[in-house]
């Protein structure tokens, strides 16, 4: 069975992806790490402020390996965790995530993963409508931005990285126009998607209602 879970910024869909991926004994896949990993990588190597760069991103993805041990990201062996989720990330990553040659380059490399598994949960923006359209189960898990800016700055916080909250609460802001208008793989509800709006729920009530939804499914 192929889960997808899709949706806006600080939706909650990692910390509810990995909790259902517990609960299932499924493998989960979070493609947003993937297009953290590049730009990672992009900043690792100072070209992030380049002009050329869909060039420069061929030149990263034809030298990089990327896999996945225990839900995290691993980049040329090296396990990628708190690195990925610093702000200077989310500052650059719509780069990576409007780049044609990173999308394609990651587009087969999610297919690849989906159908090696037989069970999956595939979270991020584009599962539901582009990298797995047959997708048993798709989600669109959505929250209010206020709350989404709320979330991801207690996140931050807690890894002592220290942000303004309207900074975070522009930055998400920033990040839901950018994918929302990109011309490859905007972010958008796919029509069989049901949608789960968590802005007054917790991540228990969110697993629980998945996991119902699967359930269901496993039985028609
Ligand atoms: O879910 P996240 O915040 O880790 O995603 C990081 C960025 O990558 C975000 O700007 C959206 C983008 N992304 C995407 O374009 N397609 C995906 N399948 C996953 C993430």
């Amino acid at each position: 069975m192929i889960i997808a879970i899709d949706g806006p910024a600080g939706a909650g869909k990692s910390t509810v992806a990995r909790e259902l991926s517990k609960r299932l004994n499924y493998k989960y896949l979070d493609t947003g790490a993937m297009y953290r990993a590049i730009t990672f990588e992009l900043i690792n190597r100072k070209l992030e402020d380049s002009k050329d760069l869909e060039n420069i991103f061929k030149k990263i993805i034809d030298s990089i390996e990327l896999d996945f041990v225990d839900g995290n990201i691993v980049l040329n062996g090296r396990i990628l965790t708190k690195e990925i989720r610093d702000p200077i990330i989310d500052k650059h990553v719509s780069k990576a995530a409007s780049s044609k040659v990173v999308r394609l380059f990651l587009l087969s490399e999610q297919r690849k993963l989906a159908t090696n598994s037989p069970n999956i949960i595939l979270e991020g923006r584009d599962t539901t409508t582009v990298v797995c359209p047959d997708a048993q189960v798709k989600i669109f898990l959505t929250a209010s931005l206020e709350e989404r800016a709320r979330r991801r700055y207690k996140e931050l916080l807690k890894k002592d990285i220290k942000i303004d909250f309207e900074e975070v609460k522009k930055q998400i802001e920033k990040r839901d126009e950018s994918d929302m208008n990109r011309e490859i793989g905007p972010l958008k509800v796919a029509e069989d998607a049901v949608i789960i709006d968590s802005t007054e729920r917790d991540v228990e009530w969110v697993v629980d209602k998945i996991f119902s939804i699967v359930g269901d499914k496993k039985n028609t």
